[in-house]
């Protein structure tokens, strides 16, 4: 007679066989969509239950819910129904294992180009593991390159690594906080038959040295028998989980590539339900083996030890006798270390990465020149007027039409000045900032997964940007200043600069919000232009809008405030001939750097709740 199916489970992971500790249990777990107003079932009823140690595969047709399946392990998708546990312990209800206990190697790379083997792995350590000291950092690195055959390779470029060679690389990035629970999403796709068995290795010796589990997603049917158990899936149902050595038996095909047409041949709810009825005896054969192994010494179960809160270091009490309890080796660094970690890694890139270096010098250098372009003719007009203004009252009446002409012109000028370097600078913005979070949007999620405090990561973000916009800000300022010596007033020069600091940071921040809302780094870009481009039309400083609409668009426009500001730091005959060519009202200079301020920090907040958001697909 068979036994009970959950009786089995039991027995799967009874103490008796080896207290299995880090055991991972699905029950009838769903992820269910809507889809044209009813719901879908992308994973159906999945319930399966993991001893430590186990290396399993999950296959099935392209689309079946593997990748979903996996991402719901992971708690990246929340499960819709049914529960997950680890250690007995309920996720769903008691919180997710720590980011330091699970890995996940997502299909996608999830290392910069610009940086090495080695750089990579240690900025992975250092974002996900509290270290001692130095050596132990360089110790958990040299251990993980060794172990994913890395370790001849720490110092090439990323950029250059084969296939084979950057899945390893994934891999290492994940192993270096010794996770219990190891997921891996087609880390062999696309390699070279060789490359994939050398993964397949890897993968399989990585479950049987540190009672680690290790679920590999794969589409390939090939080393099956590498593996502890197979899990098919199809249309979202589990259709069969047991031993290799059983699925071309339970199928009834000649060989295990035979399995996806034979699974094509009748519905996903039938064959959930054959498996129902037939599991028993595939999961008592997959107890055998694994009694076997532990009893012949190739699973290797490391002294037990359970995971405890990091946060406040509770007391966890033993579930049993035979459980030692050891306090968690592994803690996650704090705030300030993943701040200087990311702030470090981000100039690096920076400066390794050519060309973003040469536009940014390049944008440096030639936008101020573009605007001194401009400064002979202005100081001309200017060096006519104040000798107009000069002269005698009398001699002014009798000269009033050309000094207003002057003034005319001299207006343009120094409004056409001031505004030409706002612009510039909202240009740089919009180019510091538009592409800086969208660009690396997956690596942020996977890095977010792996424990990195979104405030850590936004602040390394800001500080950089700070950096690059007080460089671009004074620069502009005080090399057009000396070609057009700003036409001092109440504060003068310094006042103009801190206007030009304000207008860039706001816009750079703004941007980053868009980059970090916004799907994909192309989106930003655009839409980061389109703001930048409409910030001359609707400043008011060249054409005046009607009134009722100038009122609605005015608070959004940056570079109005700035040009506002700026104009208000004249002296008072510049200040008079420029009040000569505007139609447009202009406001205080507190009142503008008070908007400024209020423009940077809706971008700091939108850029906080885009970088907190899950936005993985
Ligand atoms: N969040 C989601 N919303 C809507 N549909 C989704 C979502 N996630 C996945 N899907 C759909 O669910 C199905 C299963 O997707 P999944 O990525 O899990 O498949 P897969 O088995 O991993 O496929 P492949 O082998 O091609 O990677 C697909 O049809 C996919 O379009
Ligand atoms: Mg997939």
């Amino acid at each position: 007679m068979y036994l009970e199916t959950k009786e089995l489970f039991l027995s799967f992971t009874d103490t008796h066989l080896s207290p299995s500790l880090h055991v991972l249990e699905l029950q009838d777990v769903c992820f269910t969509i809507q889809k044209d107003g009813a719901p879908h079932h992308l994973v159906d009823r999945a319930s399966l239950k993991i001893p430590r140690g186990h290396f399993m595969a999950i296959v099935g047709p392209s689309g079946c819910g593997k990748t979903t399946l996996l991402k719901t392990i992971a708690g990246l998708n929340a499960e819709s129904a049914g529960s997950l546990w680890w250690n007995g312990r309920n996720l769903s209800e008691e919180g997710d294992l720590e980011p330091w206990e699970i890995g996940y190697v997502p299909q996608f790379s999830i290392a910069y180009d610009q940086l090495t083997v080695d750089e990579s792995v240690e900025t992975a350590t250092k974002l996900r593991v509290k270290t001692k000291n130095v050596e132990d950092l360089d110790h958990r690195i040299d251990h993980v390159l060794e172990k994913t055959g890395l370790a001849t390779l720490a110092d090439r470029p990323v950029n250059v690594l084969s296939g084979g060679q950057m899945r390893r690389l994934g891999l290492a990035m994940e192993l270096v906080s010794d996770p219990h629970l190891l997921l891996c999403d087609e880390v062999t796709s696309g390699l070279d038959p060789r490359s994939e068995r050398d993964i397949v290795h890897l993968l399989h010796d990585l479950s049987r040295k540190e009672g680690r589990i290790v679920l590999s997603v794969t589409h390939s049917l090939a080393h099956l028998e590498l593996y502890d158990s197979i899990l098919v899936l199809h249309e979202g149902k589990v259709t069969y989980h047991g031993p290799p050595e059983g699925l071309a038996h339970y199928f009834s095909v000649e060989n295990t590539e035979l399995v996806y047409p034979k699974l094509a041949k009748q519905g996903a709810e039938k064959w959930r339900l054959a498996w129902l009825k037939h599991n028993e005896a595939y999961y008592q054969k997959m107890v055998q083996n694994r009694d076997r192994m532990v009893n012949e010494g190739k699973i290797e179960l490391p002294s037990l030890e359970r995971s405890q809160p990091v946060e406040n270091n509770e007391e966890v009490e033993p579930q049993s006798d035979e459980v030692e309890v050891k306090a968690a080796p592994i803690q996650s660094p704090g705030f300030f270390s993943q701040f200087y970690t990311l702030l470090s890694r981000r100039w690096r890139i920076f400066f390794r990465d050519r060309g973003q270096v040469i536009l940014q010098l390049a944008i440096l250098l030639c936008f101020p020149l573009l605007v001194t372009l401009f400064s002979e003719k202005a100081n001309a007009n200017m060096r006519k007027f104040s000798e107009a203004t000069s002269d005698r009252i009398e001699a002014k009446i009798k000269e009033s039409a050309a000094v207003r002409q002057d003034q005319l012109k001299v207006g343009s000028a120094v409004s056409g000045m001031i505004m030409f370097q706002v612009v510039l600078l909202s240009l740089m913005g919009s180019n510091n900032a538009a592409r800086e979070i969208a660009g690396e949007r997956l690596i942020l999620e996977k890095e977010k997964f792996g424990g990195v405090r979104p405030l850590a990561y936004l602040a390394s973000k800001v500080t950089f940007l700070t950096i690059l916009v007080l460089i671009q800000s004074l620069w502009m300022a005080y090399f057009v200043d000396f070609f057009w010596p700003f036409p001092e007033g109440d504060g003068g020069l310094a006042r103009h600069a801190t206007f030009l600091i304000m207008v860039n940071a706001a816009m750079t921040a703004i941007c980053l919000g868009i980059s970090s809302l916004m799907r994909t780094a192309e989106q930003a870009s655009l839409l980061s232009v389109y703001l930048v481009g409409f910030q001359l039309p609707l400043s008011g400083a060249v054409l005046a809008l009607p009134g009722h609409i100038e009122t609605f668009t005015r608070p959004f426009i940056s570079a109005y405030w700035a040009w506002s500001g700026s104009v208000k730091s004249l002296s008072g005959e510049h200040f008079s001939a420029v009040k000569t060519v505007i139609e447009t009202t202009l406001s205080s200079a507190n009142i503008c750097l008070f908007v400024l301020g209020i423009h940077i920090l809706v971008g700091l907040l939108a850029s906080w709740i885009g970088i907190s958001r899950h936005q993985w697909d």
